[in-house]
Formats: C-alpha cells, sequence, structure tokens
C-alpha cells in the first residue's frame, strides 16, 4: 500500500520539526485526494499512506496547509510520527509522550467505514479500540473524555484557536499521531467527521449533507431568505432549509414528500431544471442543487441560473456527483468557472456525503 517509507517516529518529532502533514480521508478516496492534491498543493510530496490516511512531506518553511487545497482530507494536521504498542497502555504511553498538554484528544481508525446510518455507531470492530484508546491517552493527559456527538472517532470537540492531539489508529498496536490547532469547524470536529445527526423525521440523508455543508462552510442561510434547490425529491435538503425558516423552491420532476411538499413555505416546479423560465428564477438568495447527473450538467446547469439576468444570488451550495475518482481531476476548472461567474468557491468532500464534492459559492461582500 506504501509508496515510502514512514515519517520518522513519534519519539523524536515536535511540531516545530515536523517535516510531515497527516491527512485522514473517506476510505476510498485517496484517488481523488492525490488528484486534488497534484493539482492544487502540488508543493507536497506523498508519503506513507493506507486506505483512510496519508502523509505527505512539506517543502521546508511551509506551514500547515489551508483545508481549502486538500478538498478531500477529512481532517489534517502536522505528522508527530507513528508509535507502536503491544498494549493499549503501550501505546497510549507513546503516544502521550509526543507532546504534553493538548485542549482535546482525538482518536479514530483509519479505515473506519462510513457511517450508513448516522443514529447508528460507526462498526462494532472498529469503534471500540478508538474509545478505549482515547480513554487511556485522555486520562494520561489530563483531556476532556469523549462527548457521544460523533460516532466515528473518540474524542471532545474543540474550539477555535485550541490544540488537538490525534491518534490515527493504523493496525493493531499501531497509529500515527497528529497535532493541529482548531481553526475551522471540521477542525474541531473528531477526526473532522460533522457531529450533527440525521432527525428521525428527516426523508432523506440530504438533510444532513445540507446541514454539515452549512455547519462545516459556515454558510451565512437566515430565516426569511428564498433557495431555489435543482434535485429536491425527495426534499431532505429542502426540508432542512424550510426548518432553517427560509422560503423554498424545489425544482424536480421527480416527486416530493407530502412533509416537505404540504409545508406552508415549500413550493414544487415539477419540472426539470432546464425547463424552467429565466424570469421566474429571479430574487433567490441561495441556490442548491444535489442532482444525480454527470457533473458538467450540472455546472451548466448552475451557469445557467447564476448568469441569468437580476439574479440576486447570494450564494450557491452544490453537490457534484463524481461518476469515477478520476473527474475530481476537473475540480480547478470547475471552480474557475464559479468565479468567472463572480463567486468565490470552496470545495470538500463532506463526512456525511459519498463519492461527491460539495462546492459553497459565495458571492463576495
Ligand atoms: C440525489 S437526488 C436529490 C436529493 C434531494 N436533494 C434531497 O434533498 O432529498 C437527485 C435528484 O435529482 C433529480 N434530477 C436529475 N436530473 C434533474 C434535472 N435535470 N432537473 C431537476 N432535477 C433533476 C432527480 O429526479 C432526483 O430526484
Amino acid at each position: 500500500m506504501t509508496d515510502a517509507p514512514h515519517p520518522p517516529t513519534g519519539s523524536a518529532a515536535q511540531p516545530a520539526a515536523s517535516r510531515f502533514l497527516l491527512v485522514s480521508c473517506q476510505p476510498g478516496a485517496e484517488e481523488g485526494l492525490f488528484l486534488t492534491q497534484q493539482l492544487m498543493l502540488p508543493q507536497l510530496m506523498r508519503a506513507a499512506w493506507r486506505r483512510g490516511a496519508v502523509t505527505f512531506r512539506m517543502p521546508e518553511g511551509m506551514a500547515l496547509p489551508d483545508a481549502s487545497g486538500l478538498p478531500f482530507a477529512r481532517s489534517s494536521a502536522l505528522s508527530l510520527g507513528q508509535v507502536t504498542g503491544s498494549s493499549v497502555h503501550e501505546l497510549a504511553t507513546a503516544a502521550a509522550a509526543t507532546r504534553s498538554t493538548p485542549h482535546h484528544l482525538h482518536v479514530w481508525q483509519r479505515a473506519a467505514p462510513p457511517r450508513r446510518k448516522p443514529q447508528e455507531a460507526a462498526s462494532a470492530d472498529v469503534l471500540p479500540a478508538a474509545v478505549e484508546l482515547h480513554a487511556t491517552v485522555a486520562a494520561m493527559l489530563g483531556c476532556p473524555p469523549a462527548s457521544d456527538g460523533s460516532d466515528a472517532a473518540a474524542g471532545s470537540i474543540a474550539s477555535k484557536g485550541e490544540d488537538v492531539l490525534s491518534i490515527v489508529i493504523d493496525a493493531p498496536g499501531r497509529a500515527w499521531v497528529g497535532w493541529h490547532t482548531a481553526a475551522s469547524p471540521s477542525s474541531c470536529w473528531p477526526g473532522g467527521f460533522y457531529p450533527g445527526r440525521l432527525p428521525e423525521d428527516a426523508v432523506s440523508r440530504a438533510w444532513l449533507k445540507l446541514d454539515e455543508a452549512v455547519a462545516v462552510f459556515e454558510v451565512p442561510v437566515r430565516a426569511g431568505q428564498r433557495a431555489c434547490e435543482l434535485g429536491a425529491a425527495p426534499g431532505g435538503a429542502s426540508q432542512r432549509l424550510l426548518s432553517l425558516g427560509l422560503t423554498v423552491v424545489g425544482i424536480d420532476p421527480a416527486d416530493i414528500d407530502p412533509r416537505v411538499a404540504e409545508h406552508p413555505r415549500f413550493e414544487h416546479w415539477q419540472m426539470r431544471a432546464r425547463d424552467v423560465r429565466l424570469r421566474q428564477l429571479r430574487g433567490f438568495d441561495w441556490l442548491v442543487t444535489d442532482m444525480n447527473i454527470d457533473p458538467s450538467s450540472t455546472m451548466d446547469a448552475l451557469q445557467r441560473v447564476a448568469t441569468a439576468p437580476g439574479t440576486s444570488l447570494q450564494g450557491i451550495i452544490a453537490t457534484l456527483k463524481l461518476p469515477q475518482w478520476k473527474r475530481a481531476a476537473d475540480l480547478p476548472a470547475w471552480l474557475d468557472r464559479f468565479r468567472s461567474w463572480g463567486f468565490t468557491p470552496t470545495a470538500r468532500q463532506l463526512s456525511s456525503g459519498g463519492r461527491e464534492l460539495c462546492v459553497v459559492a459565495r458571492r463576495p461582500s
């Protein structure tokens, strides 16, 4: 699996001297991670990697890169190296020795499968190891106990500016250790997993994706605003927007769940996106899309709305489905298109999403 030697072991490593970046991603998303890294952060050199965890050598003097350069990174940290131990206590002692006083400790298994149902525990066989290691190291370092906000990683949610020690379990008795200062919402969450939950009455998983997008990109959606969603059926994302107090028009030839369709602030235009007249698309604050079509077609549909005469859009929340991982190589061109319409875009693979990217593009204020 690896194509280069492991970074130096933890005992000798200190953040200031670290030359490696420790990144985690959705298991299977490594191809997307590497393609976009080569295009957007080519100064990084791929080092050791496994399914779900990758290290990059950083050039001399390079600071921890901004997450926008690594859209498939669920979390990133300065690598403090690998630690080994035959027992949880030994592993915990080695991990604890890499750094003395983090505010928070985050522990997860590098290839923990994505959660199908966010209410359920992630995986009975991997999470207990993370929970046990977290409890042992947290007690040694005086870190808070794991909250139950996320069930894919063990840890407590950090605030911006707080220091986090991360332990990524690689195999029994072996782990990578990383260090970062929380600066963005996802860097506060254990493993970068969104700690939000899908409500029992959500009509689709898109409820949680929209919820995560708003949280992770800090999208300023407000009650009273108007949103238009292309590809709205059965209605999960619209349902979340309605619960935030927005008025929503959902455009989709398919049926909308009655719990959304009958909402007094929801209107269903049962048609394809391209069949809507341009003048009907005026007066929206937000354009949302999650269509199960080729991402180039999604981009064309977005362009038609975003560049329509008289548009007053503040921003776009777009899901771009990737039919193959190699389509991630098109991301820089897609981002250029958002810029050419007058928006500032940022892309990220959401922890609640599948083989797709979420792009949030804001009109500069
Ligand atoms: C992944 S689902 C959308 C989930 C939805 N956002 C939710 O919150 O439940 C994809 C949807 O895209 C719709 N779709 C595909 N092509 C479309 C088009 N050209 N115009 C409008 N909707 C389209 C499909 O009918 C389907 O309902």
